[in-house]
Protein backbone atom coordinates (compact mmCIF):
# COMPACT_ATOMS: atom_id res chain seq x y z
CA UNK A 1 0.00 0.00 0.00
CA UNK A 2 1.77 3.51 -1.49
CA UNK A 3 1.67 6.44 0.67
CA UNK A 4 1.03 9.17 -1.78
CA UNK A 5 -0.85 11.38 0.65
CA UNK A 6 -1.15 13.13 4.38
CA UNK A 7 -4.41 11.70 4.27
CA UNK A 8 -3.06 8.18 2.93
CA UNK A 9 0.01 8.32 6.08
CA UNK A 10 -3.06 9.25 8.77
CA UNK A 11 -5.55 7.26 7.53
CA UNK A 12 -8.22 6.61 8.93
CA UNK A 13 -7.31 9.56 11.07
CA UNK A 14 -8.97 12.33 8.49
CA UNK A 15 -7.22 15.65 8.06
CA UNK A 16 -9.60 17.32 9.30
CA UNK A 17 -9.44 15.83 13.07
CA UNK A 18 -5.64 15.83 13.16
CA UNK A 19 -5.52 19.82 12.34
CA UNK A 20 -8.28 20.27 14.43
CA UNK A 21 -7.49 18.24 17.57
CA UNK A 22 -3.83 16.85 17.33
CA UNK A 23 -1.73 19.29 15.48
CA UNK A 24 0.67 21.22 17.84
CA UNK A 25 -1.57 20.23 20.70
CA UNK A 26 -2.04 16.33 21.24
CA UNK A 27 0.24 13.06 20.19
CA UNK A 28 -2.34 10.53 19.04
CA UNK A 29 -1.25 6.58 18.16
CA UNK A 30 -3.26 5.81 14.99
CA UNK A 31 -2.78 1.82 14.30
CA UNK A 32 -2.35 0.95 10.77
CA UNK A 33 -2.08 -2.38 8.66
CA UNK A 34 1.22 -4.65 9.04
CA UNK A 35 2.05 -3.58 5.70
CA UNK A 36 0.43 0.35 5.39
CA UNK A 37 4.64 1.33 5.56
CA UNK A 38 5.76 -1.15 3.46
CA UNK A 39 6.67 0.54 0.19
CA UNK A 40 8.36 3.23 3.07
CA UNK A 41 10.50 0.66 4.54
CA UNK A 42 11.45 -3.00 5.00
CA UNK A 43 13.95 -5.19 5.85
CA UNK A 44 15.09 -5.55 1.88
CA UNK A 45 15.03 -1.61 1.85
CA UNK A 46 17.13 -1.35 4.62
CA UNK A 47 19.47 -3.34 3.47
CA UNK A 48 19.40 -2.28 -0.19
CA UNK A 49 20.15 1.44 1.40
CA UNK A 50 23.04 0.29 3.82
CA UNK A 51 24.42 -1.65 0.84
CA UNK A 52 24.69 1.51 -0.91
CA UNK A 53 28.33 2.32 1.06
CA UNK A 54 29.32 5.45 -0.50
CA UNK A 55 27.00 7.48 0.70
CA UNK A 56 27.54 6.75 4.46
CA UNK A 57 29.53 8.88 6.54
CA UNK A 58 29.66 8.66 10.35
CA UNK A 59 27.89 11.67 10.14
CA UNK A 60 24.81 10.06 8.80
CA UNK A 61 25.57 6.26 10.69
CA UNK A 62 25.14 6.86 14.18
CA UNK A 63 26.05 3.68 16.65
CA UNK A 64 24.59 3.94 19.89
CA UNK A 65 25.35 1.56 23.00
CA UNK A 66 22.55 1.98 25.09
CA UNK A 67 22.38 6.24 25.37
CA UNK A 68 26.08 6.76 24.72
CA UNK A 69 27.15 7.98 21.20
CA UNK A 70 29.58 5.37 20.29
CA UNK A 71 33.09 7.18 18.96
CA UNK A 72 33.39 6.90 14.68
CA UNK A 73 36.75 5.98 15.05
CA UNK A 74 35.12 1.81 16.62
CA UNK A 75 33.01 1.37 13.21
CA UNK A 76 34.09 4.05 10.73
CA UNK A 77 37.81 4.32 8.48
CA UNK A 78 38.96 7.18 6.47
CA UNK A 79 37.90 6.55 2.84
CA UNK A 80 37.64 9.23 -0.11
CA UNK A 81 33.91 9.52 -0.24
CA UNK A 82 31.91 10.71 -3.90
CA UNK A 83 33.06 14.16 -3.39
CA UNK A 84 36.58 13.57 -3.02
CA UNK A 85 36.84 14.56 0.12
CA UNK A 86 37.91 12.46 3.53
CA UNK A 87 35.56 10.93 5.35
CA UNK A 88 34.81 8.56 8.53
CA UNK A 89 33.19 6.03 6.30
CA UNK A 90 31.67 3.16 8.38
CA UNK A 91 32.77 -0.31 8.04
CA UNK A 92 30.03 -2.88 7.69
CA UNK A 93 31.93 -5.64 9.81
CA UNK A 94 32.29 -3.19 12.45
CA UNK A 95 29.04 -1.91 12.56
CA UNK A 96 27.47 -5.60 12.42
CA UNK A 97 29.85 -6.40 14.96
CA UNK A 98 28.45 -3.46 17.49
CA UNK A 99 24.56 -4.41 16.20
CA UNK A 100 25.22 -8.14 16.95
CA UNK A 101 26.70 -6.96 20.38
CA UNK A 102 23.76 -5.10 21.17
CA UNK A 103 23.81 -1.36 19.66
CA UNK A 104 21.25 0.19 17.82
CA UNK A 105 21.98 1.89 14.85
CA UNK A 106 20.69 5.46 14.01
CA UNK A 107 20.48 6.59 9.70
CA UNK A 108 19.93 10.08 9.26
CA UNK A 109 18.38 12.28 6.45
CA UNK A 110 16.82 9.07 4.59
CA UNK A 111 14.21 11.13 3.14
CA UNK A 112 15.67 11.60 -0.51
CA UNK A 113 16.87 8.39 -0.84
CA UNK A 114 14.39 5.94 -2.05
CA UNK A 115 10.71 6.74 -4.08
CA UNK A 116 8.68 5.70 -0.47
CA UNK A 117 10.50 8.07 1.88
CA UNK A 118 10.41 10.47 -0.85
CA UNK A 119 6.82 10.14 -0.83
CA UNK A 120 5.86 10.47 2.62
CA UNK A 121 8.97 13.65 2.99
CA UNK A 122 6.62 15.08 0.23
CA UNK A 123 3.12 14.78 1.57
CA UNK A 124 3.96 15.92 5.33
CA UNK A 125 6.17 19.04 3.49
CA UNK A 126 2.90 20.15 1.06
CA UNK A 127 0.19 19.55 4.16
CA UNK A 128 2.07 21.07 6.68
CA UNK A 129 4.15 23.86 4.91
CA UNK A 130 7.66 22.77 6.19
CA UNK A 131 10.30 20.45 5.80
CA UNK A 132 10.24 17.22 6.91
CA UNK A 133 13.62 15.36 7.62
CA UNK A 134 13.48 11.61 8.11
CA UNK A 135 15.65 9.41 10.54
CA UNK A 136 15.72 5.71 10.81
CA UNK A 137 16.21 3.87 13.86
CA UNK A 138 17.01 0.24 14.18
CA UNK A 139 17.10 -1.27 18.04
CA UNK A 140 18.19 -4.49 19.61
CA UNK A 141 15.46 -5.38 22.71
CA UNK A 142 15.20 -3.83 25.45
CA UNK A 143 17.90 -1.14 24.25
CA UNK A 144 16.82 3.06 24.81
CA UNK A 145 18.88 5.06 22.72
CA UNK A 146 17.23 7.63 24.01
CA UNK A 147 16.62 9.15 27.58
CA UNK A 148 13.77 11.44 28.08
CA UNK A 149 13.68 14.02 25.76
CA UNK A 150 11.28 16.65 24.07
CA UNK A 151 12.35 16.93 20.42
CA UNK A 152 12.04 20.72 18.63
CA UNK A 153 10.60 19.43 15.55
CA UNK A 154 6.70 17.48 15.49
CA UNK A 155 7.57 14.02 14.96
CA UNK A 156 5.86 11.07 12.85
CA UNK A 157 7.89 7.96 13.81
CA UNK A 158 6.45 5.21 11.17
CA UNK A 159 6.70 1.44 12.71
CA UNK A 160 8.34 -1.00 10.22
CA UNK A 161 9.23 -3.73 12.48
CA UNK A 162 9.35 -5.42 15.56
CA UNK A 163 7.42 -4.06 18.71
CA UNK A 164 7.98 -0.58 20.68
CA UNK A 165 6.86 0.40 23.44
CA UNK A 166 6.33 4.58 23.88
CA UNK A 167 5.94 6.11 26.99
CA UNK A 168 4.54 10.10 26.47
CA UNK A 169 4.86 12.35 29.44
CA UNK A 170 2.37 14.77 30.96
CA UNK A 171 5.58 17.74 30.87
CA UNK A 172 5.69 19.93 27.92
CA UNK A 173 8.42 22.43 26.57
CA UNK A 174 5.93 25.06 25.31
CA UNK A 175 7.75 25.29 21.24
CA UNK A 176 11.36 24.58 22.07
CA UNK A 177 13.91 25.20 19.06
CA UNK A 178 17.06 24.19 17.63
CA UNK A 179 19.22 26.82 19.95
CA UNK A 180 21.27 26.05 23.20
CA UNK A 181 18.64 26.89 25.73
CA UNK A 182 16.70 23.69 24.87
CA UNK A 183 19.58 21.59 23.95
CA UNK A 184 21.89 19.08 25.96
CA UNK A 185 20.00 19.51 28.92
CA UNK A 186 20.82 17.32 31.49
CA UNK A 187 18.75 14.15 32.20
CA UNK A 188 18.09 14.87 35.60
CA UNK A 189 16.61 18.04 34.58
CA UNK A 190 15.01 16.22 31.28
CA UNK A 191 13.39 13.81 34.18
CA UNK A 192 12.49 17.26 36.21
CA UNK A 193 10.49 18.81 33.23
CA UNK A 194 8.85 15.14 31.97
CA UNK A 195 7.23 14.67 34.86
CA UNK A 196 4.63 11.46 35.42
CA UNK A 197 4.13 9.27 32.75
CA UNK A 198 0.84 10.40 30.81
CA UNK A 199 0.24 7.44 28.40
CA UNK A 200 2.36 4.27 27.53
CA UNK A 201 1.47 2.66 24.15
CA UNK A 202 3.28 -0.51 21.90
CA UNK A 203 3.91 0.12 18.57
CA UNK A 204 3.93 -2.02 15.98
CA UNK A 205 4.39 -2.36 11.95
CA UNK A 206 2.08 -0.21 9.92
CA UNK A 207 1.49 2.28 13.12
CA UNK A 208 2.34 6.22 13.26
CA UNK A 209 2.59 8.06 16.22
CA UNK A 210 2.68 12.30 15.79
CA UNK A 211 4.33 13.86 18.76
CA UNK A 212 4.33 17.44 19.04
CA UNK A 213 7.29 19.35 19.41
CA UNK A 214 8.13 19.83 23.05
CA UNK A 215 6.41 17.07 24.44
CA UNK A 216 8.74 14.39 26.32
CA UNK A 217 8.59 11.15 25.31
CA UNK A 218 10.74 8.35 25.60
CA UNK A 219 10.53 4.54 24.02
CA UNK A 220 11.74 1.19 24.24
CA UNK A 221 12.00 -2.41 21.95
CA UNK A 222 9.86 -5.45 23.33
CA UNK A 223 11.18 -7.35 20.57
CA UNK A 224 14.80 -7.78 19.23
CA UNK A 225 15.03 -5.92 15.39
CA UNK A 226 13.25 -2.88 16.36
CA UNK A 227 12.48 -0.58 13.29
CA UNK A 228 10.81 2.91 12.92
CA UNK A 229 11.69 5.61 11.01
CA UNK A 230 10.43 9.52 12.22
CA UNK A 231 10.13 12.16 10.12
CA UNK A 232 10.91 15.46 11.81
CA UNK A 233 8.95 17.96 10.50
CA UNK A 234 9.84 21.97 10.92
CA UNK A 235 7.71 25.28 10.14
CA UNK A 236 8.60 28.84 9.56
CA UNK A 237 8.13 30.77 12.95
CA UNK A 238 7.83 33.78 14.30
CA UNK A 239 12.07 33.88 14.72
CA UNK A 240 12.26 33.88 10.98
CA UNK A 241 10.94 37.09 10.69
CA UNK A 242 13.70 38.64 12.45
CA UNK A 243 16.10 37.52 9.72
CA UNK A 244 14.10 39.08 6.92
CA UNK A 245 14.51 42.15 9.13
CA UNK A 246 17.71 42.08 9.34
CA UNK A 247 18.26 41.89 6.02
CA UNK A 248 15.62 44.57 5.10
CA UNK A 249 16.96 47.15 7.65
CA UNK A 250 20.16 48.35 5.56
CA UNK A 251 18.19 49.88 2.75
CA UNK A 252 16.33 52.52 5.33
CA UNK A 253 19.42 54.74 6.19
CA UNK A 254 17.75 55.35 9.50
CA UNK A 255 19.06 51.82 11.07
CA UNK A 256 22.78 53.02 9.52
CA UNK A 257 23.31 55.94 11.47
CA UNK A 258 24.94 55.95 14.54
CA UNK A 259 23.56 55.86 18.15
CA UNK A 260 24.24 59.19 20.50
CA UNK A 261 28.06 59.72 21.69
CA UNK A 262 27.46 57.93 25.02
CA UNK A 263 29.35 61.38 26.52
CA UNK A 264 26.52 63.27 25.65
CA UNK A 265 24.26 65.45 28.14
CA UNK A 266 21.19 64.73 26.54
CA UNK A 267 22.20 60.70 26.23
CA UNK A 268 19.64 59.36 27.85
CA UNK A 269 16.97 61.20 25.89
CA UNK A 270 18.42 61.01 22.74
CA UNK A 271 19.21 57.23 22.74
CA UNK A 272 15.82 56.43 23.96
CA UNK A 273 14.34 58.85 20.85
CA UNK A 274 16.31 57.22 18.52
CA UNK A 275 15.51 53.28 19.73
CA UNK A 276 12.13 54.55 19.52
CA UNK A 277 12.01 55.56 16.10
CA UNK A 278 13.92 52.25 14.74
CA UNK A 279 11.79 50.57 17.25
CA UNK A 280 8.22 52.11 15.17
CA UNK A 281 10.23 51.36 11.90
CA UNK A 282 10.57 47.74 12.57
CA UNK A 283 7.02 47.38 13.48
CA UNK A 284 6.12 48.98 10.35
CA UNK A 285 8.34 46.70 8.27
CA UNK A 286 7.32 43.38 10.29
CA UNK A 287 4.08 43.64 8.72
CA UNK A 288 3.86 45.50 5.60
CA UNK A 289 2.77 43.97 1.99
CA UNK A 290 6.43 43.12 1.14
CA UNK A 291 7.49 41.26 4.50
CA UNK A 292 4.23 39.50 4.02
CA UNK A 293 4.83 38.49 0.45
CA UNK A 294 8.17 37.11 1.25
CA UNK A 295 7.48 35.16 4.26
CA UNK A 296 4.57 33.36 1.97
CA UNK A 297 7.00 33.14 -0.66
CA UNK A 298 9.43 31.78 1.70
CA UNK A 299 6.88 29.18 3.06
CA UNK A 300 5.24 27.86 0.15
CA UNK A 301 8.15 27.49 -2.66
CA UNK A 302 11.44 27.94 -0.98
CA UNK A 303 11.09 25.90 2.57
CA UNK A 304 11.19 23.28 0.76
CA UNK A 305 13.24 20.04 0.26
CA UNK A 306 14.38 19.13 -2.98
CA UNK A 307 13.28 15.26 -3.60
CA UNK A 308 13.90 13.70 -7.44
CA UNK A 309 12.17 15.50 -10.37
CA UNK A 310 14.36 13.64 -12.87
CA UNK A 311 12.70 11.87 -15.64
CA UNK A 312 14.54 8.88 -17.61
CA UNK A 313 14.29 7.06 -20.47
CA UNK A 314 13.96 10.72 -21.80
CA UNK A 315 10.97 10.69 -23.53
CA UNK A 316 9.38 13.31 -26.30
CA UNK A 317 10.94 15.53 -28.32
CA UNK A 318 14.36 16.96 -28.18
CA UNK A 319 15.20 20.96 -28.02
CA UNK A 320 16.52 20.17 -31.63
CA UNK A 321 12.84 18.58 -32.58
CA UNK A 322 11.04 21.22 -30.74
CA UNK A 323 13.10 23.92 -32.82
CA UNK A 324 12.45 22.25 -36.15
CA UNK A 325 8.76 21.81 -35.03
CA UNK A 326 8.51 25.54 -34.33
CA UNK A 327 10.34 26.17 -37.67
CA UNK A 328 7.50 24.49 -39.47
CA UNK A 329 4.64 25.84 -37.63
CA UNK A 330 5.90 29.53 -38.90
CA UNK A 331 6.39 28.04 -42.17
CA UNK A 332 3.25 26.32 -42.20
CA UNK A 333 1.43 29.96 -41.00
CA UNK A 334 3.24 31.71 -43.58
CA UNK A 335 2.47 29.42 -46.20
CA UNK A 336 -1.12 29.76 -45.15
CA UNK A 337 -1.16 34.14 -45.06
CA UNK A 338 1.91 35.01 -47.03
CA UNK A 339 0.32 39.01 -46.49
CA UNK A 340 1.25 38.28 -42.52
CA UNK A 341 4.86 37.26 -43.23
CA UNK A 342 7.27 39.78 -42.19
CA UNK A 343 9.77 41.26 -45.02
CA UNK A 344 13.05 40.41 -44.49
CA UNK A 345 15.49 43.05 -43.39
CA UNK A 346 17.50 44.26 -46.43
CA UNK A 347 20.88 43.11 -45.14
CA UNK A 348 19.30 39.68 -44.99
CA UNK A 349 17.67 39.87 -48.53
CA UNK A 350 21.19 41.08 -50.05
CA UNK A 351 22.88 38.15 -48.54
CA UNK A 352 20.47 35.64 -49.44
CA UNK A 353 20.28 37.33 -52.88
CA UNK A 354 24.28 37.26 -52.96
CA UNK A 355 24.23 33.37 -52.20
CA UNK A 356 22.37 32.34 -54.92
CA UNK A 357 23.13 35.02 -57.35
CA UNK A 358 24.88 33.22 -60.76
CA UNK A 359 28.79 33.77 -60.55
FE1 LIG B 1 12.31 12.04 19.99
Amino acid sequence: MGISSFADLISPMTPETFFSRHQGRRWVHIPGAADKFRDVMSWPRLQALLDMTGIWSSETMVVKDATRTVPPQAYCTPETDRRNQQVLQPDPSKVMELVRAGCSLGLNRLDTLDAGLRAVGAALEDALAGKAQANLYYSRRSNQAFGVHSDSHDVFALHCEGEKEWHLYEGVDPDPINHPAFKKLPLEERRRRAGGVAETLVMKPGDLLYIPRGHYHDALCRTDDCVHVAYGVTQVIGMDLLTLLMNRAPADAAFRRALPHPEAEDYDSALAAQLADLGDRLKAMASDAESRAFLRQYQTEHFRTRRGGYGFPVTGPTAQEQAQAARARANAGNARSPGTAKPLPAQARAAIMGAVKPR
